[in-house]
């Protein structure tokens, strides 16, 4: 068995990322770290200081202030910014957005790649974002890219919408994933692409069990 094992998972918004992950984790005995929840608490930053989370400049400068904090309690990630836990704030439409934009800086990029790799070094994880394979794990045994059509992720997305008690609109959630891919993936720095040694799997008929029974074979396969 080996000792120190990372998978890295990435794709684009509402690929099933965040779930397929967290089963791989737990069945494996790692740890899961959301990479995508760092950039979302740093608009969140921007949001409670009124710092504009376009405006480059502004969102760089005030980066020296950023307190952030990434725990792991009971086995889950929780991220604290100036002391308050903010794991669930940051889970919105918005700061979702907001985090897009801030992630197309490249000071806001090297100080999150950092913080992920110091967090990984000695532990075996199971890391999703957009550019674990490519820059912060790019010696992962096992990397991921999970693809899935816009309407399938749109449609995801609307049932978490409706587990959360909101509605919201089939074309504009289409319409604000389109807006999405487009930013992560023509980004000038660390664009969403899939390393050249990652396993595509396309989960749009699959379910969130097949797609990680999958990712565990290919783990075990490859820890032998
Ligand atoms: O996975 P998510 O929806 O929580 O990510 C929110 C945004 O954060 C995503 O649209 C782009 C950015 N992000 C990134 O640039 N790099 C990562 N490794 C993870 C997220």
């Amino acid at each position: 068995m080996v000792k120190h094992f990372t998978i890295a998972i990435d794709g684009p918004a509402g690929s099933g990322k965040s779930t397929v992950a967290k089963m791989v984790a737990r069945e494996l005995g790692f740890l899961y770290m959301d990479t995508g929840a760092m950039y979302r608490t740093v608009a969140y930053f921007c949001r409670k200081h009124q710092i504009d989370w376009t405006d480059e400049a502004k969102v760089v400068a005030a980066l020296p202030k950023l307190q952030m904090n990434v725990q792991l309690l009971d086995g889950k990630q929780h991220i604290f910014l100036e002391g308050e836990d903010v794991t669930d704030l940051v889970r919105t439409p918005e700061i979702g957005k907001g985090a897009s934009s801030v992630g197309t800086f490249l000071p806001v990029r090297e100080c999150m790649v950092r913080l992920q790799q110091s967090l990984a070094a000695d532990v075996s994880v199971v890391m999703d974002g957009r550019d674990i394979g490519t820059k912060v794990l790019p010696d992962a045994p096992l990397k991921i890219y999970l693809d899935a059509g816009v309407e399938e992720r749109a449609r995801r997305r609307m049932g978490e919408l409706a587990e959360r008690g909101e509605t919201a609109d089939f074309a504009e959630i289409c319409q604000q994933i389109r807006q999405r891919d487009e930013q992560d993936m023509h980004r000038t720095h660390s664009p969403l692409v899939q390393a050249e040694d990652a396993v595509f799997l396309d989960s749009t008929s699959m379910t969130a069990e097949e797609v990680a029974q999958r990712i565990i074979a290919l783990a075990k396969e490859r820890m032998e």
